[in-house]
């Protein structure tokens, strides 16, 4: 890789390769690094469904590591808001961290709303072909506003939180995402699902 990707970088920086390849860390993993990337609305159960996998996945010796909106935000990516250019230097910085982890061999987990198709094409970008899989927690906005369990909904329709997803800022989305769940049903039957895709596209061993 060259040391200009972004294009922004100076002449004085120079790319390192490591002495370790990817392919010896996933050697001594047992499996592939990828990306497990949860999309979708506020309260969808993108984090409880992400969590569930992430716990059966460790129970199976998988080396894992999820990232989640709302602790990212507490670290991270701390100074940034909800406006449209927050929320995609947001998905940027998430997505450089999980590729990092990707590169070394780890099974990344995130979960954040990611409502613009352009940041996720954009992190789907930055991985190796084959290492960012899309899946999209489908839970309609009436369900997502009736479960609330942040109260959230409920200030964004009292107009005390701006730009809340899915009330008055946009949510894209996934037009052919790689799954596609129903986050309507069990948490136990969603994971079960998961764990059967992943199998199936050789993530995990059977
Ligand atoms: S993202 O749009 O930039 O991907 P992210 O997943 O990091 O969002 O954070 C979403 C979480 O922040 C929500 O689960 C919610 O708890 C909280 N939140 C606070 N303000 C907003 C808002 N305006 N829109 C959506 N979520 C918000």
């Amino acid at each position: 890789m060259d040391g200009k990707r972004n294009g922004t970088l100076d002449d004085n920086l120079v790319w390192h390769d490591h002495p370790v390849s990817q392919e010896e860390r996933e050697k001594r993993h047992g499996h592939r690094g990828v990306v497990l990337w949860f999309t979708g609305l506020s309260g969808s159960g993108k984090s409880t469904v992400a969590g569930a996998l992430e716990q059966a996945l460790h129970q199976l010796g998988v080396s894992t590591y999820l990232l989640d909106g709302d602790n990212v935000r507490h670290g991270l990516c701390r100074d940034l808001g909800f406006n449209d250019a927050d929320r995609r230097e947001n998905i940027r910085r998430v997505g450089e961290v999980a590729r990092l982890m990707v590169d070394a061999g780890l099974v990344v987990l995130t979960a954040f709303i990611s409502p613009h198709r352009s940041e996720r094409r954009m992190v789907r970008e930055l991985l190796p072909q084959g290492r960012f899989i899309e899946i999209y927690v489908d839970t309609p906005l009436q369900v997502c506003e009736a479960r609330d369990p942040k109260g959230l909904y409920k200030k964004a329709r009292a107009g005390e939180l701006p730009n809340f997803t899915g009330i008055d800022s946009v949510y894209e989305a996934p037009e052919q995402p790689d799954v596609h769940l129903d986050g309507q049903q069990l948490v136990t039957h969603l994971t079960q699902h998961l764990l059967d895709a992943l199998r199936r596209q050789v993530i995990i061993e059977s």
